[in-house]
């Protein structure tokens, strides 16, 4: 990419792509930024909406972002991944749920909830039981537990309670959902030959990997209106120490998602356990994130993050390589890539070149919400956002979602 263009480029440059409308579905989209989806931590520990998350919303809304996805929200409570996490788990969360909703549609932004269920990525102080996962035979590194193998009919029961968030967000009033099949959450988890070591129907090959995922989906259109914008974000790699989902997989699981008539496809990579710093690459600020962890974990996670710092360094539009190999498959579903995006140079050229429809970012709008609005006026051509991640260690230590670059979090 031309970095030097992105001195020239400004928004003054009225015809930019990037300010065009999109429709996604039956959704319209007043430009191709998308607020990629961003756990807060904001919750309360029931998972209900507070005050303060529906004023992050709120100043979002004024920022003229094309779509907003908040943070994942869990579906049931088995799948919490985090214990200030947003829950759309049970209808009495649907109240304030709307209030975000309302706060977005106020401002004419549109707005996607994000389903999560998070399967082995938790821990029992989160969920008050053994996590649940597609296979149960070996420990995770963070939690060191080796997680309950779901059987047929708790398989079903998961993909119902999807079926039923999907009901609920769609009450909240919602625009659309995305299921979150990323991160090595449980979608993640049944699609990843590293992660499901089943040989019954759903695992062994690709084909039965993917059937939860299907399910799911199905599920989903069960209980949505007719049309309803059904998004998914997927793994282009797992980074996982064995084999995992790579970008060939990933294309095939695309051309599958295709296939069903998805809305759109956003593109990601990393799992939380094994390799966090590949979803949100850049910089390691090792105390904060190593707090996040249990106390036995904490020298070896400084150690392996201080050795590996090669293997997650920050470059502009890291999954762009992943995005040229995953659009042309995937025939007119739009694609949102995310991971990376800084200057509005590289985010013109992407689309212009065709390899996205809509970019996503998420650090940089904790760093400044309005940065779309300061970019379509020409105020800024380059987000302010160093990646420097105290915004990722902030969250996993339970602390609430906001800049923490310029003042330290462990104060
Ligand atoms: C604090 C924080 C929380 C995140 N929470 C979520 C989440 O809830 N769901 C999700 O799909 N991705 C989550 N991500 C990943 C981001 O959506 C995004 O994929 C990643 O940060 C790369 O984009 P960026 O370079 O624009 O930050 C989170 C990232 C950060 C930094």
């Amino acid at each position: 990419m031309d970095k030097a263009r992105s001195v020239m480029l400004t928004a003054a440059d009225h015809n930019l792509k990037a300010f065009s409308p999109i429709r996604i579905g039956f959704l319209e989209i007043g430009n191709r930024f998308v607020h990629s989806a961003t756990h807060e931590a904001m919750a309360t520990v029931y998972g209900e909406v507070t005050e303060g998350l529906v004023k992050r919303y709120q100043v979002l809304a004024k920022g003229e972002i094309g779509l907003i996805i908040p943070g994942f929200m869990f579906i049931d409570r088995a799948g919490k991944a985090a214990p200030y996490q947003t829950g759309i788990h049970c209808d009495e969360m649907i109240p304030g749920l709307k209030r975000i909703v309302d706060a977005v549609h106020e401002r004419e932004g549109k707005i996607v909830f994000q389903l999560s269920h998070a399967g082995r990525q938790t821990t029992r102080r989160t969920t008050g039981q053994r996590p649940i996962a597609p296979s149960g035979s070996f420990r995770d590194p963070i939690n060191i537990l080796k997680p309950h193998e779901m059987n047929e009919e708790e398989i079903h029961g998961v993909i119902t309670s999807f079926g039923e968030a999907a009901r609920r967000a769609m009450e909240a009033g919602v625009d659309g959902i995305q299921l979150h099949a990323a991160h090595g959450y449980l979608i993640n988890q049944f699609l990843s030959p590293f992660f499901n070591r089943r040989d019954d129907a759903w695992g062994g090959t690709a084909g039965n990997r993917f059937r939860f995922l299907k399910e799911v989906l199905a599920a989903v259109k069960r209980t949505a209106p007719e049309g309803a914008p059904i998004l998914v974000k997927l793994n282009t790699n797992d980074y996982t120490p064995r084999e995992g989902i790579n970008t060939k997989l990933a294309a095939q699981y695309a051309e599958k998602l295709a296939r069903l008539g998805v809305t759109a496809l956003e593109l990601s990579s990393g799992t939380l356990f094994y390799s966090f710093m590949n979803v949100c690459r850049g910089g390691a600020p090792t105390r904060e994130l190593a707090k996040g962890m249990p106390i036995w974990l904490r020298p070896w996670v400084r150690i392996i993050l201080n050795r590996w710092r090669e293997r997650f360094k920050f470059e502009e539009a890291y999954h762009l390589d992943a995005a040229k190999r995953i659009k042309p498959v995937v025939g007119n579903i739009p694609v949102i890539m995310v991971g990376g995006l800084r200057s509005l140079s590289i985010i013109e050229e992407i689309l212009q070149q065709g390899h996205a429809d809509l970019l996503s970012m998420s650090r940089p709008f904790v760093r400044d919400p309005l940065l779309v609005k300061r970019m379509k006026e020409g105020v800024m051509n380059r987000v302010s956002c160093t990646s420097c991640n105290k915004c990722f260690a902030a969250v996993l230590n339970d602390k609430p979602l906001r800049c923490y670059a310029d003042n330290g979090l462990l104060r």
